[in-house]
């Protein structure tokens, strides 16, 4: 049976800095929110009736297995996809439509306009946003090429780089725009375990830079406990909030459970019932 439920930890609880801890009004609210996709033949219920709420400088985990809707919340807060029922706020304005304030980073490689180096991708974004113009355009594309590293292969075309380049430019084009909130859907799924670790770590000193809010999608438990501060976890399809849990980006042990943090979600996910909201599992 699920544990009792306890009062959710407060950020400063987390060791986070104190502008993080006076956050107190959520950066975005997703309330009572059913995804659906209707075909010709099928309704197919992607999420049943998910809340959750990211403060700003969050790094908010989605985690559940495959087909649990992950992606289909994060294309949901993205203003891809309405809900069907309940609504999704972001700084208290309910999200009808894709905008600059909520940039997207994915899977695939193949993100990148092949026919345009590694500053004229991440330019590119801004100019056609009309977020910034020629020059001013190019110095904010080259600041976030230098964050991630990239400085050298500026004038570099995609095909010549790595997949882990290639995410690389990706998260510098989506981070060049300044959003609200960047809404990362397993970016770094597709490579290979030592890159992804890697990466895992350079997202976590990007963080500890400018202290961006991030969604981030995953169906890797590890992924998730050194990723994230706070993760939601969700049942297998339709997605349900089984849990949201805190992290310290450290698989710790839980002086309660004895158990680590990895070995608890391993439970929750795949050895315990789905509960109604009302009995969802906080601490
Ligand atoms: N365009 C679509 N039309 C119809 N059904 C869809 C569509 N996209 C997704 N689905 C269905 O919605 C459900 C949730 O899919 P979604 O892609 O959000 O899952 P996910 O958690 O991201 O999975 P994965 O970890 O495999 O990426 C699945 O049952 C899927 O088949
Ligand atoms: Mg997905």
């Amino acid at each position: 049976m699920l544990e009792e439920m306890k009062p959710m930890f407060m950020h400063d609880e987390l060791g986070l800095a104190p502008d993080c801890a006076a956050a107190t009004t959520p950066l975005l609210e997703v309330k009572g929110v059913t995804l659906q996709y209707k075909t010709k033949e099928h309704l197919v219920t992607a999420t049943y009736r998910v809340n959750f709420e990211v403060m700003k400088s969050d790094r908010y985990i989605l985690l559940g297995p495959s087909g649990c809707g992950k992606s289909t919340l994060l294309k949901a807060v993205g203003g891809f996809l309405s809900p069907t029922e309940g609504n999704i706020r972001l700084n208290g304005v309910d999200v009808t439509a894709p905008g600059p304030d909520r940039m997207m980073v994915f899977q695939e490689f193949d993100q990148l306009l092949p026919w345009k180096t590694v500053k004229e991708n991440v330019a590119f974004t801004l100019i056609k946003s009309g977020t910034l113009r020629g020059k001013a355009a190019e110095d904010k594309a080259m600041q976030y090429i230098e964050k991630v590293n990239l400085a050298k292969f500026a004038n570099t075309y995609p095909h010549m780089l790595s997949g882990g380049m290639k995410q690389r430019v990706a998260i510098a084009r989506a981070m060049a725009m300044e959003p609200q909130i960047l809404l990362m859907d397993e970016p770094f799924a597709a490579l290979d375990a030592l890159t992804r670790r890697k990466m895992q770590d350079e997202l976590l000193r990007l963080w500890d830079d400018t202290h961006f809010t991030v969604l981030f999608v995953t169906h890797s438990i590890l992924e998730a406990v050194a990723l994230g501060n706070r993760i939601l976890l969700l049942s297998p399809h339709p997605g349900q909030v089984k849990a949201e849990l805190n992290s310290t980006g450290e698989d710790d042990l839980d002086e309660v459970s004895g158990l680590r943090l990895s070995d608890r979600i391993n439970r929750l996910l795949f050895a315990q019932p789905v509960e109604d909201q009302g009995g969802t599992f906080h601490e």
